[in-house]
């Protein structure tokens, strides 16, 4: 049975509930799977493959995943490591994929981790999660508001990246 990390990091729960649905679906498949904050500092020594995401704020994954990839980079090394972002660019302008897969560019370049795949995904923006000065600058983006998480996309990525991960073929 293949053991499964999903690593992420999150400001305000939106990329955990993504997680969450990644490590589900990957379960499903029959493999093990263990969903943690980055916060937590997950080993990935013990994992055959991982899934490492983060929420993004002005073109940018979260330091806090940043890091723990460039730390962790040894141990990651010749592993299957699949990569996502959840952000609102996804969302509003889906047709600027390119832009969102290129928010990953600098992890890539800091780490040396070439991911097998980066999943791309619409976030949220819910207001009352945001702190004051989030939500005056996601005003002033004219964000629409709103949780846009498309779980069945989520799932669909997670079934076509799970063999690669060497999770077997989604039940
Ligand atoms: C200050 C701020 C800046 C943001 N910048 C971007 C951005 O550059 N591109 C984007 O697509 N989404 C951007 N977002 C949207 C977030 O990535 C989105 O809300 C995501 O769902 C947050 O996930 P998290 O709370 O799990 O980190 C921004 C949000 C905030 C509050």
């Amino acid at each position: 049975m293949s053991r499964i990390l999903v690593a992420y990091a999150t400001k305000t729960g939106c990329t955990a509930d993504i997680a969450e649905k990644i490590g589900e679906t990957l379960a499903a498949t029959g493999a093990s799977v263990d969903v943690e904050s980055v916060k937590d500092g997950p080993d990935p020594a013990g994992y055959d493959a991982v899934v490492v995401g983060s929420g993004v704020r002005v073109g940018k994954w979260h330091g806090s995943a940043r890091k723990w990839v460039r730390s962790n980079a040894g141990a990651l090394e010749g592993k299957p490591v699949a990569f996502f972002t959840a952000c609102l660019t996804m969302a509003q302008e889906p047709e600027k994929a390119d832009e969102v897969r290129a928010y990953t560019d600098p992890v890539i370049e800091e780490s040396g981790i070439e991911p097998i795949d980066v999943g791309l995904f619409a976030g949220w923006s819910e207001l009352d999660k945001f702190g004051f000065v989030s939500r005056t600058i996601l005003t002033k983006m004219e964000a629409p508001e709103g949780d846009f998480r498309d779980w069945d996309a989520i799932a669909a990525w997670t079934r076509e990246v799970a063999p690669k991960l060497g999770a077997g073929e989604a039940a």
